[in-house]
């Protein structure tokens, strides 16, 4: 119905075609009528409240502004995010998911799958295999506009994901269906250590921060993930392709990027005067390397219960 819907549109003004839209969507749930991208919130919220990461904030919202303004994708769009844990990749990808759906991350369109849960036995491949392309094909076949994060890639049993090569291609149709509208999401540390040692380098030499380039870091966060044993793109298929659209690298922070973290959470908890609560949650953290101290090790990820103990 509403694929006769978008054809009629083409016809009519778009006002009246809003209205039947949303006349429609009030009798039907439907996936389009949930698809609600709001890029320009997107880039707000990742410009505002994503710490440090200005190689993140400008792939994410590049590609994801680019793709979408496409009506007819030559290939879905694929991302993958990488780098130490507390650096950002689940602060961005939920950002991600609500700024697409009206009902955000709790959509029945966005998909999310992590290993530990879904694929705990590394001797299951097989089976899991199975399961991930029917999934995957089921809710695509639902909604042309589903989006997959794949969490914890650096848990995911190698082989599984290649599963999803047929799926993330240029092909025009497979299985009967056109899935290039869909968006893909891997997360993992995998690719930390070329990462934090380009930090550090620049870091070293005095440089600015800004200064790490995208392109420096594309190929060997590629060559990392492909060849570590551990992480599900081991020999993968899908990098020998090329179907990753963007590596995404996510940095080490330093003690400024955690204060904003802890000043950010304190806030939100109404206490946002108390810089004495930021002063001791940034000195509390460790810091490496031995000499220098220029990253918190954890990132942000232990803020909430540090702020507890000094709050
Ligand atoms: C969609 O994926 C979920 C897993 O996220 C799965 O449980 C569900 O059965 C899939 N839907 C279809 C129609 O295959
Ligand atoms: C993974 O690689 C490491 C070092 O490269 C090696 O020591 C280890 O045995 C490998 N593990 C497997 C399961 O192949």
């Amino acid at each position: 119905m509403l694929a006769i819907l978008s054809v009629l549109c083409l016809y009519l003004t778009n006002p009246v075609c809003g209205v039947i839209q949303r006349l429609l969507c009030t009798f039907k749930d439907s996936c389009d009528c949930d698809f609600k991208p709001n890029i320009r919130d997107l880039e707000w919220d990742l410009y505002k409240n994503v710490y440090g990461q200005h190689l993140a904030q400008d792939i994410v919202s590049e590609e994801v502004a680019r793709f979408l303004q496409n009506n007819n994708p030559e290939r879905p769009l694929v991302l993958s995010f990488h780098g130490s844990s507390g650096t950002g990749k689940t602060l961005v990808s939920s950002m991600l998911g609500n700024h697409l759906y009206g009902s955000a991350m709790s959509s029945p369109y966005v998909h999310q799958f992590v290993p530990t849960l879904h694929f705990p036995y590394p001797d299951q491949v097989n089976e899991y295999r199975e399961e991930l392309k029917s999934w995957v094909q089921g809710n695509l076949t639902e909604c042309a506009r589903s989006v997959f994060f794949f969490d914890e890639m650096e848990k995911m049993p190698p082989g599984l994901i290649d599963v999803l090569q047929p799926f993330l291609g240029p092909s025009h149709v497979v299985f009967g269906t056109n899935y290039r509208k869909a968006i893909y999401v891997f997360i993992g540390s995998t690719g930390e250590e070329v990462i934090n040692k380009m930090a550090l380098e620049n870091r070293q030499s005095g440089g600015d921060r800004d200064e790490i380039k995208w392109a420096d870091l594309q190929e060997a966060i590629a060559q990392a993930a492909y060849n570590s044993n551990s992480s599900g793109f081991f020999h993968s298929s899908i990098i020998q392709h090329n179907y990753i659209t963007r590596f995404v690298p996510f940095l080490p922070l330093s003690r400024r990027h955690v204060e904003r973290c802890v000043h950010s959470q304190l806030c939100q908890r109404g206490s946002c005067g108390r810089s004495d609560v930021v002063e001791a949650v940034g000195g509390d953290m460790i810091y490496t390397p031995v000499k220098g101290h220029y990253f918190s090790s954890t990132g942000c990820k232990a803020v909430p219960a540090k702020i507890n103990l000094f709050l």
